[in-house]
């Protein structure tokens, strides 16, 4: 039976300028979650901090959240907020700032929680609100953190990334301003965007895919295609960024309803043994795992249909591969990892935590070991 769908938290805001609507918030003390020092160069942290007093809030700023935020990072916010008393919470920047921002804001509300188990199953996810809402600002266009309901969070002494969903961690008001993410690097620029991609490219062939999910993912899937080699090599065109930002919440807005699927599960198991970037990942994996799932009818229709839709009949696999070559992203694995011993040692592992990834069994065929293997092979060898 089909899941209710859940379309971003109360209110939705893009478009260029749009970081004012801070100037309208209610509140009296906000605690901004940030990353490393580009939203304070950027003078976007500034910005903020100044909207936010135009409101009469005040605010304090939680800053250097790594890139794959540590479960010890989020229990260091929660700390600052106990102290702090925020009630409104902020997450600004990337992914990793979001999800930690959202993380954070579970334990700030719940004093009792002192583990990360404390969030996983069989225990009941806990209710929020009581004491802040959640906003969030992204600065790249990729995760989409600002309109789902699921968090990555890094254990720290085994390094393992658990992923978390739950509605309550939907945040109650994105704020999608391209101007936000203008100053993000060509590099960065380029493997969000492909996080995008794949995120659209596996709702779109999910097994939960629904009417709604299929035209977010298909608009999604299109602007990505036409506007990330223009973002990537013009960064400072506001109207690439925008379509970019606006492509990225929108595929979002498909994923956080009807999951995800194996492109997510290899990546999620590679990022925790190997330590590479989330979107790298996923755009050296995308193809491969588009010509597996081309063995189902229902995918391969999708695929067709839009690579028609696209570039008038060439197959979508190759419009990715190409997409990947014109924003630099490497064809294979073997470029990431160069000790293919240590890959090859892993092998059994990483077939296990894929299989045991959440966003397997939505994938539109569940592998098999082998077929894992195989794909893992492929993709890094470089094989069809
Ligand atoms: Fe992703």
């Amino acid at each position: 039976m089909m899941r209710p769908m859940k379309l971003a938290g109360s209110q939705l805001m893009f478009g260029e300028g749009c970081l004012e609507h801070l100037k309208t918030l209610k509140g009296s003390k906000a605690m901004i979650v940030t990353g490393g020092s580009s939203m304070r160069k950027s003078g976007i942290l500034q910005k903020v901090i100044d909207y936010l007093k135009e409101a009469n809030i005040e605010s304090d700023v939680f800053s250097g959240v790594e890139p794959d935020p540590l479960f010890s990072t989020v229990i260091n916010g929660a700390n600052k907020m106990k102290e702090y008393g925020p009630d409104i919470i902020i997450g600004l920047g990337g992914g990793s700032a979001m999800d930690a921002a959202k993380a954070m804001w579970i334990y700030y509300e719940n004093e009792e929680f002192k583990t990360l188990q404390d969030i996983l199953p069989p225990n009941e996810f806990p209710k929020l609100r009581e004491k802040a809402y959640l906003v969030c600002i992204p600065s790249t266009s990729g995760s989409a953190s600002e309109v789902s309901r699921s968090i990555v969070i890094t254990e720290d002494a085994t390094h393992t990334k658990f992923g978390v969903g739950n509605m309550e961690m939907m945040p109650d008001i994105a704020i999608c301003d391209p101007l936000v993410t203008a100053t993000m690097p060509g590099k960065i620029t380029a493997e969000t965007g492909m996080d995008a991609l794949t995120h659209a490219l596996e709702a779109l062939v999910s097994k939960r895919a629904n009417y709604l999910s299929d035209i977010f993912s298909q608009a999604a899937i299109k602007d990505i295609v036409q506007y990330l080699p223009k973002a990537f090599e013009d960064g400072e065109n506001l109207e690439y960024r925008e379509k970019m930002l606006n492509a990225s919440f929108t595929a979002g807005l498909a994923f956080t309803n009807v999951s995800l699927g194996i492109v997510h599960s290899m990546a999620h198991t590679l990022g925790s043994l190997f330590g590479l970037a989330h979107g790298l990942l996923d755009a050296v994996l995308l193809p491969y795992v588009m010509e597996f799932n081309s063995k189902d009818g229902n995918a391969r229709e999708k695929y067709n249909k839009i690579a028609t839709e696209i570039k008038g009949g060439s197959d979508l696999v190759s419009i990715v591969k190409e997409l990947n070559n014109e924003v630099n992203i490497p064809a294979c694995l073997s470029e990431l990892i160069p000790d293919d011993k240590s890959f090859n040692e892993k092998m059994e592992l990483m077939i296990d935590m894929a299989l045991a990834d959440g966003c397997t069994k939505t994938n539109p065929i569940i592998p098999t070991r082998d077929e894992l293997r195989d794909l893992y092979l492929y993709a890094y060898n470089g094989r069809r």
